[in-house]
């Protein structure tokens, strides 16, 4: 059997190339899951999280609907609530809107100032929003609010993530 010795050179080598991988490695992954995770979304279609909203107790009146789901985040999990104000238009199709406003991210709540009826109102800095989510002008937001995609599964609501509003 023979001994063979490593060299203090070998062993500079095989350390600071570990260390490099290791910190190479560390610094790819980000990057590489920013590049990927658009395109496993799109041949995912996007992730729906169900609601306790029956689809048939929908009215022309937007209602707040809360709802709660699990995120996983590499080894790290937790529950993430979110809102939406949700009606009918005039056809029947669901509206589902996304509470954050525009401007500076606040929540919007509908009908939530008395001198401003059928609007969404944002309390930080006086925002307006139409039924359909469309931001007033003359008020801070410069863009509607988001909606959410939706589906219909066992008569209860499910929403995705929001995107940027195609209503308006
Ligand atoms: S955050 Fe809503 S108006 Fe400023």
């Amino acid at each position: 059997m023979s001994k063979q010795r490593v060299s203090r050179r070998q062993f500079l080598n095989y350390t600071l190339t570990g260390v490099g991988g290791f910190m190479a490695a560390g610094m790819l992954m980000p990057m590489v899951r920013f590049a990927v995770d658009p395109v496993l979304e799109a041949g995912g279609g996007g992730e729906f999280h169900a609601t306790k909203q029956k689809v048939d107790e929908l009215t022309k009146v937007p209602q707040r609907v809360d709802f709660t789901y699990e995120q996983k985040d590499a080894w790290y999990t937790s529950d993430v609530t979110q809102t939406a104000w949700v009606y009918k238009d005039d056809k029947g199709e669901i509206v589902a809107l996304s509470p954050v406003c525009k401007h500076l991210g606040c929540t919007v709540n509908w009908e939530g100032d008395k001198n401003h009826p059928n609007q969404f109102f944002c309390p930080c800095h006086m925002g307006l929003y139409e039924k359909n989510g469309k931001n007033v002008p003359g008020t801070p937001p410069t863009k509607p609010l988001d909606v959410y995609p939706f589906k219909v599964k066992g008569g209860f609501l499910h929403l995705g993530k929001p995107k940027p509003n195609n209503i308006v």
